[in-house]
């Protein structure tokens, strides 16, 4: 496993400019090979600068039709709940882009999580290409919490991820909201895995993670290491202001 490759930028919006113009060559790259995009998003506040960015700047430039949408992982709520990561991609990208609803592959956050769980696994072991038959997503967009998480991983559910499942459930540590997510299982498997973290209030553990190898292995983050990928962290300074 090679060590993650680490960018950093001036602030928050020079790292989704960056995210962005990359994403777009590397659309362009697979559109001239004739493939598919599997791209698995994160929720949360961060992506969203990206999701808004790419819709204002690469409507036109992206063939979105190319691209399928996953999910790491989502929040037990309905779609149209302000919390739901889907929701979110929804209304700041897939809808101003105008993806097909057949390349959306979304966790149904307002059905039984553990059945959703199971649901999810095989529609992701059916829409994404495989390779000693588990998934290998073309690309996940991870975010990392002040406490190490990434997905739905929490540092008291690291069993997570070393799963022999693909999706499973999880709960938020601190507000017991029940989470569907990916486990280590399907995310080190891809063949590309991108933090992306901004902000001084993730620079200690940002620090931790890629910086202390006898600390890290408490924090989820630290455990996405691809088997056979790339591994990036795109930072600001102000996150990556203790490496
Ligand atoms: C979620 C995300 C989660 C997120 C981190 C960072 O559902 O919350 O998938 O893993 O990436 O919590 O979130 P922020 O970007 O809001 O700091």
């Amino acid at each position: 496993m090679t060590e993650p490759k680490i960018q950093i930028y001036e602030n928050a919006e020079k790292v989704v400019e960056a995210l962005a113009e990359d994403f777009f060559q590397f659309c362009g790259k697979k559109e001239k090979a004739g493939e598919k995009i599997s791209l698995a998003l994160s929720g949360g506040s961060t992506p969203k600068a990206l999701f808004q960015y790419l819709a204002e700047n690469f409507e036109q430039k992206i063939n979105w039709k190319n691209i399928h949408f996953f999910w790491v992982d989502e929040r037990c709520v309905k779609p149209d709940d302000p919390e739901s990561n889907y929701g979110a991609a929804k209304h700041l990208l897939l809808d101003p882009v105008a993806v097909p609803a057949e390349n959306v592959h979304r966790m149904k956050g307002e059905s039984d999580p553990e059945q959703e769980a199971i649901r999810y696994e095989t529609e992701v072991l059916s829409a994404v290409s495989l390779k000693y038959n588990l998934p290998r997503f073309d690309w996940i967009w991870l975010g990392m919490g002040e406490d190490g998480h990434t997905a739905s991983v929490f540092p008291d559910q690291l069993a997570l991820m070393h799963s022999e499942r693909i999706c499973e459930t999880a709960v938020h540590p601190v507000t017991k909201q029940k989470r569907i997510t990916l486990t280590g299982k399907a995310l080190n498997h891809a063949r590309r895995a991108t933090f992306l973290v901004t902000g001084k209030s993730k620079a200690e553990m940002a620090r931790l993670v890629l910086k202390e190898p006898e600390l890290r292995h408490k924090y989820p983050a630290s455990h996405i290491r691809l088997s056979e990928g790339e591994l990036e962290w795109y930072l600001d300074k102000a996150a990556a202001g203790l490496l």
